[in-house]
């Protein structure tokens, strides 16, 4: 169960001063072949792309392609050579995210602060100027190979130094909105050191907590607790696996896959699940299969909600409530043939949690996937 206020509280006692980050920046990912996946989340996803950075900019060993959606920003990044670094991510980990991006008012602060209270740095503040303004960014190191950019955006005009602007690239949005958290997966027993991670550096507090009681089948459970930051513009959940014994849980399955903690899953709001999803699917995308013994119970379980349960059951939208509203979601199956990071489409109706009443639902699901693939 969701741990009483009390115990969330001595959770957070202690917490230092927190970093002031405003939401989420951009979200980068390290691939393949960039070029191909910009067309995925381009078709697939709806995103517009805005921004190129490659061979005819200038950049020899690089080339990274940004794609937007309302306020969800992505940028895709392939080496184009075989002395670049990222080979090196790419061979360990397969495509993932390599870079949550962090907006805030105050890059060197957000930096130095960090870096005082022990974080590793990646680089130290860089300021650019350029034709479209001033531009500062910062980085230190997370979980796993996964960093933390500090982007000072201020007047600037432009995505980002070195990036040409794209027209005419239209994705017809699905009505994709924003990130509303994103998830890391961290190998067993060091749930509490990232906890303590985002607790010290950041400043950041439990937000909420869920235990095996809450998420387990007779495989594998998982054990989360939810960072955030006071504003809420930051939910960072992290899972660790809780193994049962009897077999291999997911989060074990992705750490196995990815070779390192790293994200699970994006999640991203919208404000008509029924229309996001149904165009997705409409353009290829696939998601979890929701069995049907679920619809059956559950207007029972959530009461009345405003969405036609037939639509919901259609698609394999999930439904979950708490005392203040409730909420819808879905998630894709992995976006590369690894099974590793996958996508949520989340649309909140005053609920303000994570769907913890479908975790079981949704672990069960997994796991008859994961049967599949022989990692079970
Ligand atoms: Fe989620």
């Amino acid at each position: 169960m969701v741990k009483e206020a009390a115990e969330i509280e001595k959770m957070n006692s202690g917490l230092a001063e927190e970093i002031s980050i405003d939401g989420f920046d951009y979200v980068e990912f390290f691939v393949g072949n960039a070029l191909q996946a910009c067309y995925y989340y381009h078709r697939g996803f709806g995103f517009d792309v805005v921004g190129y950075r490659g061979l005819e900019t200038g950049d020899r060993d690089t080339v990274s392609y940004v794609l937007k959606q309302d306020h969800v920003n992505i940028v895709l990044t392939s080496p184009l050579r075989a002395d670049n670094e990222i080979n090196d991510h790419l061979a360990k980990h397969g495509d993932g995210v390599k870079n949550v991006g962090l907006r805030t008012r105050d890059c060197v602060k957000a930096y130095e602060t960090a870096i005082a209270r022990g974080a590793k740095s990646i680089y130290a503040p860089k300021t650019v100027e350029d034709e479209n303004g001033v531009y500062k960014s910062a980085a230190i190191s997370t979980y796993g190979d996964t960093i933390h950019t500090f982007v000072e955006r201020g007047e600037y005009k432009g995505l980002a130094p070195g990036f040409k602007p794209v027209t005419g690239k239209d994705g017809r949005g699905l009505g994709l909105v924003s990130i509303d958290h994103i998830v890391g997966n961290v190998e067993v027993d060091n749930l509490a050191k990232w906890v303590d991670f985002y607790k010290n550096i950041f400043g950041f507090h439990v937000y909420q907590y869920f235990d095996p009681e809450d998420i387990s089948t007779k495989y594998s459970a998982l054990v989360s607790k939810v960072m955030a930051n006071k504003s809420g513009s930051i939910k960072l959940p992290i899972n660790e696996p809780y193994e049962m014994g009897l077999r291999k849980s997911q989060i074990s399955e992705y750490l196995d896959f990815y070779n390192a903690p790293g994200v699970q899953h994006i999640a991203v709001t919208t404000r008509d699940i029924i229309a996001t999803v149904k165009e997705m699917r409409a353009r290829g995308i696939e998601f979890l299969g929701t069995p049907a013994a679920y619809y059956a119970t559950l207007s029972e379980r959530v009461g009345k909600i405003d969405e036609d349960m037939a639509a919901l059951q259609a698609l394999g939208i999930l439904v979950d409530k708490d005392d203040d509203g409730y909420l819808l979601q879905i998630f894709t199956k992995p976006v590369q043939d690894r099974p590793t990071l996958f996508f949520e489409i989340i649309q909140r109706k005053g609920c303000k949690g994570f769907g913890k009443g479908n975790f079981q639902a949704l672990f069960e699901s997994i796991e008859r996937e994961q049967e599949n693939r022989g990692n079970l």
